[in-house]
């Protein structure tokens, strides 16, 4: 079982080309990063790191991150980062749905770009629920569902069938910010664009950043 948890989270092509693509995309997508984590203080726990991205954007006011990454290669590329970082990052292997943390001992939970490949979307965000303090936060930036219905009929067609498989697990067209509130999260900032701006949108455009508070 452990053995088979390992294996599900390996994905070699899709995370060497993630970071490829996602340093050139760095000059866009960066100044969301920032925005995202601007005005963090205390403990935060990173869900899903990828190659440690966010972590050149934490404020000074974070005295730890616990940065959580499954993906061996990722994870490899993390640790560098983490090593750069203005502030303590300490990375580990580790799944959305089992984090290492005990209950209410975060201040702030960070996803971005993440809880499109969770397995259970559920399950995380009532994981991120658990280790965080009462009054703690989550800060989201998440590609989401399209709300114009063509969009939103082609997402549904790639989720259905190469999009998880080519993508390292990821879907296109979740309902992110209605499963934050499902989990008994009230999202107090939320921010919705598109993501290249460009004209004619990608499947991926469509994004949201925001802040949830517990209940
Ligand atoms: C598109 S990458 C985003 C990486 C990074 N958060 C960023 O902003 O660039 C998606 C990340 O989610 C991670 N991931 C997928 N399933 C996960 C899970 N169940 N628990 C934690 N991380 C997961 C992948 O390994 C990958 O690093």
């Amino acid at each position: 079982m452990l053995r088979y948890m390992a294996a599900s989270h390996r994905h070699p092509v899709f995370a060497r080309a993630y970071a490829w693509l996602s340093q050139r995309m760095e000059p866009e997508i960066g100044p969301h990063r920032h925005r995202l984590l601007t005005g963090l203080t205390g403990r935060v726990v990173e869900v899903g790191a990828g190659n440690g991205l966010n972590f050149a954007h934490y404020p000074t006011s974070v005295t730890h991150v616990l940065a959580v990454e499954p993906e061996p290669h990722l994870r490899g590329l993390a640790e560098r980062a983490a090593a750069r970082a203005d502030v303590p990052v300490e990375v580990i292997d580790g799944d959305a749905s089992r984090l290492p943390l005990a209950d209410a001992s975060i201040d702030a939970a960070v996803t971005s770009l993440v809880l499109c490949s969770v397995t259970d979307l559920a399950q995380a965000l009532a994981e991120i629920r658990r280790v965080l303090r009462p009054g703690g936060e989550l800060r989201f930036f998440e590609h989401v569902g399209a709300d114009t219905p063509w969009l939103a009929r082609i997402q549904h067609s790639l989720d259905a069938t190469v999009w998880p498989r080519i993508a390292g697990g990821c879907h296109t067209g979740r309902d992110t910010t209605g499963a934050i509130e499902a989990a008994g999260f009230s999202i107090d900032k939320l921010e919705r664009f598109r993501l290249p701006d460009v004209r004619m949108p990608l499947p991926t455009s469509p994004h949201v950043l925001g802040t949830a508070q517990l209940d």
